[in-house]
Order: structure tokens, then sequence, then C-alpha cells
């Protein structure tokens, strides 16, 4: 597995999302990843799976170092009182004594301003409970002030072919950071491009794995896809032995059609 270094923390550029899987599918998800080797776990409060997430961890005799685990911080809980408890409840749950990475899972500017829960995040981080802090679903203004309030390490947003994120990837490169892609492979809509189709039929791979291998062969850039099927979770890790031509990835950017999956709809402007 390839890894990013940035700050102290190494993280493995492919990580297994585990957003809608709940109860036992979290708990063999994450068992079937780890066995086929992930070593990159993302989870939130909101997923409700930090249990389940927590115990496959501990049964799969990973240790514990060797692992880079990530929770997020529901954004009702964006004040410094709400993230500390938000981080201890968290833990709690996954049953580790700390966690790689805590994010802010969406900006909350009408319940903490930003300053405020970075900084939070930040004081979690100097008590040794994360070993880094980050942000998700900031766009560049929000980011930005998060960067000039505490060591964050990313921002983690949605970025498959059809979304492009270069006004975020511009920033966090920048200031040396990664950026973490979720719904790469746009919650399984890549499979129906005709062009993905085609490159990947050049390559032997699926629409799936060009679309994680164009992802991760852009500087700084992580994915985090999901999968409830053993098949598909290890599918996704076999894309370490293609290299895409400048050109196959110009066509695949090219796809972009501004195609936004996960938009909630709070109060803050995209780019
Ligand atoms: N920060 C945030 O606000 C945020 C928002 C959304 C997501 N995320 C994180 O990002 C992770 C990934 O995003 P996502 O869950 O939205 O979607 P995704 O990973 O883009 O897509 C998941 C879908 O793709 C299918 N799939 C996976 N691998 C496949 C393969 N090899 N062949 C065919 N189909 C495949 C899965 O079905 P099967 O189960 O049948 O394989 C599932 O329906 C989440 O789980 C979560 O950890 C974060």
């Amino acid at each position: 597995m390839r890894h990013l270094d940035v700050s102290d923390v190494r993280v493995p550029v492919l990580g297994f999302g585990t957003w809608q899987l709940e109860g036992e599918a979290a708990y063999t998800g994450v068992r079937d990843a780890l066995d086929l080797g992930y070593r990159h776990i993302d989870t939130a409060k909101l997923y409700g799976n930090e249990e389940e997430v927590g115990r496959a961890i501990a049964d799969s005799g990973v240790d514990r170092d060797e692992l880079f685990l990530t929770t997020k911080v529901w954004r009702t809980d964006a004040t410094r009182e709400g993230v500390h408890a938000s981080a201890e409840a968290s833990l709690r749950r996954l049953g580790v004594d700390h966690v790689d990475l805590l994010l802010i899972h969406w900006p909350a500017e009408e319940v903490a301003p930003v300053e405020e829960t970075v900084a939070a995040l930040d004081e979690v981080r100097e008590e040794g409970r994360t070993r880094a802090i980050g942000v998700s679903n900031y766009p560049t203004d929000l980011l930005r002030r998060a960067i000039d309030v505490a060591p964050i390490v990313t921002d983690q947003v949605e970025y498959h072919p059809f979304l492009d994120q270069d006004k975020v990837a511009g920033v966090l490169r920048e200031h040396g950071l990664f950026l973490t892609a979720y719904s790469p492979i746009a919650q399984g809509e890549v499979l129906e491009d005709e062009t993905l189709r085609e490159i990947g039929e050049e390559h032997g791979k699926s629409p799936v794995q060009v679309s994680l291998r164009w992802l991760l062969q852009q500087p700084g850039v992580v994915a985090i896809p999901r999968s409830s099927s053993r098949d598909h979770i290890a599918a996704n890790l076999d894309v370490f032995d293609v290299e895409l031509s400048d050109d196959e990835m110009e066509r695949i950017s090219g796809l972009a059609r501004g195609q936004r999956l996960v938009d909630p709809g709070f109060d803050f402007e995209w780019d």
C-alpha cells in the first residue's frame, strides 16, 4: 500500500469507507477490508457504526499502530464543549485510546465559528486523543480560515470523475495538505460510463478501478471507497499495478459535469 506523509502522519492512500454499513454489515465489511490488506478505515459518529467498527478492528488482530482510523464530529457538536464530548464518546464506542484523524463532518457556522471548532479539534490532538485533525465538506473560504487556526491535514470532500475539485485541491496543495476523496466511485455511477469502460478495457480494469486509479494518480489525493461485498472490497484494492497515461488522465478529468451526489443543503456556499 502506498502512503502519503503529511506533518508527522502517514496515511495509506486507499481507505475503506463505512457510511451506510450498519450493524453486522459494518463489522463484516471492516473485517474483510483488514483481512484483504486495507489499513485505513473511515467512520463517523453519524454513521452509527463505531461500536461495530471498533469490534472488527479488535477482532482482526491487526496491530493498532499499523492502522489509520478516522472518525468525525457531527456538526451540531461544533462548539468547544461539543467537540470534546463527541471525541470522547467516539473513542469509547470505538474502544481505542486515540484515533489517527478527527474531522468536523460539515461546516456549522450557525453552531460555532470555524475558529472555535478547529481550535477545539486541535486541543483534542494536543491531549493525544487524535494524531491529526481536519475538516470535511469545507469550501475554500472556510478551509483557508481553518488552516489559519491549526495544523489540519486534510479536507474530506466528494470527488470523483463527474465532480471536479480543482479549487479545494489547489488550496490543499498550496499548503502541502492532502485531499480525501469521498464517494470516489460516485456511489457506483461510474459503472455506467463509456469512457471509463473503454479505458478500463485497455488495462484489464473495471470503470470502478479506473476511477480509483485516476484519483490516486493525482498528487496528494487519498480515496475511501465503500462496499458491502468482499469481492468488490478486494477489487477496489487492486489498482496499484496500472498507470494511466497523461491522455487518459485528461480524458477522465474531462468527464466532470458538476454532479454532486451528497448535498444536504446546510447553510454555506460551495465553491
Ligand atoms: N464526509 C462526508 O460527508 C462523507 C459523505 C459521503 C461519504 N463519505 C465517506 O466516503 C465513503 C465512500 O463514499 P460512498 O459510501 O458515498 O460511496 P462510494 O464509495 O462512491 O460508492 C459505494 C457504492 O459503490 C458500490 N461499489 C463499491 N465497489 C464496487 C465495485 N468494485 N464494483 C461495483 N460496485 C461497487 C457499492 O456497492 P456494494 O456494496 O454492492 O459493493 C456502493 O453501492 C463513505 O462510506 C464514507 O466513509 C463521507
